[in-house]
């Protein structure tokens, strides 16, 4: 049996990731170490606190102590604990930098310290947004593992410090590591700051969707499940010290995905306000999923619209609670703040 430490499973794709293991992989268990700050919510695995496959451990990656003593059961670690959001990056910046990139260290630290052979495997969860933005003039040009960093947020800085220590890691002391570079994803349980979920939220509220300047910014979006199901491809069968970019081949402007959720909802476009643009806003992302495919045979297949976005925001309709709970309490405050500024 594969024992896994997954940091960061209550949030949004760590959720989803141990729900495709223990489906997908009847032979895995997973561990999951989270902190539960604003975005990690415990409601998204309570039909799991049962699962004699599945345990929760609350505690920081940061705590040097507890993760080595949970490392010797494992067998691989799949890290994507982090603070996620770009906005939150630019209000501030420090719990990034604690967080992704001293997390990140802590982690491989206490790797090393109880696997000097480097028998057990890291996976590093990464973004797309290291490498900076594309042009919109030029649809052919898209990242691929060999474009150079170059990060333009707090958030975006932060994950890619975090991927430079854990290439670091790997060519100094040989540890067995991959690297995953991710385009947007989106499905249920996406804390709702992310502008999918907040825009369906809003509508169903009745609320206007704040769209960022004129809409015309593009972003490559990826189903959750598409994305697990390539995490888990690399983590079985990725090369140590590889890079891995995972693309949804699904790009759409800003204002165009606005579009598709007013009509799958059945709004109409007086719901959009378009208000001030996010500072530094990256024009286009887009990824070049070619290595992935073909070196481990994996290519999206849950992704395509109209489909995945209709059965995604018929989640967020069918799981009112949810996001209701969500968005309460200390959310309000944020919201508030985020979008009095616009
Ligand atoms: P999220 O904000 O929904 O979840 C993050 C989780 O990490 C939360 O459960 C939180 O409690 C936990 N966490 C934060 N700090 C922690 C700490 N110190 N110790 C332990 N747990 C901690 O984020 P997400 O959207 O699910 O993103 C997961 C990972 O995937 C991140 O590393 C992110 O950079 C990466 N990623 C996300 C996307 C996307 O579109 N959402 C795309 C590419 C890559
Ligand atoms: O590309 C991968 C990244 O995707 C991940 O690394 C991040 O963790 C994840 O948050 C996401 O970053 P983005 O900044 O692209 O996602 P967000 O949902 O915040 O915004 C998507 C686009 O929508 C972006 O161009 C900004 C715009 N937007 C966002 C919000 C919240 C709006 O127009 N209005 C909004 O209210």
């Amino acid at each position: 049996m594969q024992h896994i430490l997954l940091t960061g499973g209550s949030g949004f794709i760590g959720s989803n990731f141990v729900r495709f293991v223990l489906r997908h992989r009847p032979d895995c268990k997973v561990t999951n170490l989270d902190a539960l700050t604003y975005s990690g919510n415990p409601q998204n695995l309570a039909d799991l606190e049962e699962d004699p496959r599945y345990k929760f451990v609350h505690g920081s990656i940061n705590d040097m102590e507890l993760v080595q003593s949970l490392l010797p059961d494992m067998d691989a670690v799949v890290h994507m604990a982090a603070e996620s959001h770009v906005d939150r990056s630019i209000l501030d910046a420090r719990p990034f930098v604690e967080t992704n990139v001293l997390g990140t260290m802590t982690l491989l630290d206490a790797m090393r310290r109880v696997d000097p052979g480097n028998q057990k495997r890291f996976i590093h969860v990464s973004t797309d947004e290291v490498y900076g933005d594309l042009p919109l003039d030029q649809p052919n040009l898209k990242f691929n593992e060999t474009t150079p960093y170059a990060p333009s947020s707090p958030y975006s800085a932060s994950k890619a410090g975090s991927d430079m220590l854990v290439r670091a890691y790997h060519h100094t002391f040989g540890m067995n590591i991959c690297i995953t570079n991710c385009s947007n994803n989106f499905g249920p349980y996406q804390f709702p700051e992310k502008v999918i979920p907040l825009f369906v939220t809003n509508l169903i509220e009745g609320q206007k969707v704040p769209l960022y300047g004129d809409g015309s910014n593009v972003r490559d979006w990826l189903h959750v499940d598409d994305h697990c199901e390539a995490v888990l491809a690399v983590l079985e069968n990725g090369a140590a010290g590889e890079t891995y970019n995972i693309g949804g081949n699904n790009e759409r402007s800003n204002l165009q995905l606005t579009h598709a959720i007013l009509e799958v909802m059945g709004k109409g476009k007086d719901m959009i306000e378009h208000v001030k643009d996010r500072l530094g806003h990256d024009r286009r992302y887009a990824i070049d999923a070619t290595k992935i495919k073909t070196d481990l045979g994996w290519e999206p297949t849950r992704s395509a619209w109209p489909a995945a976005l209709e059965s995604t925001v018929k989640w967020y309709i069918d799981n009112e609670p949810w996001w209701r709970n969500v968005k309460s309490g200390a959310y309000r405050e944020y919201y508030n703040k985020q979008y009095a500024r616009r």
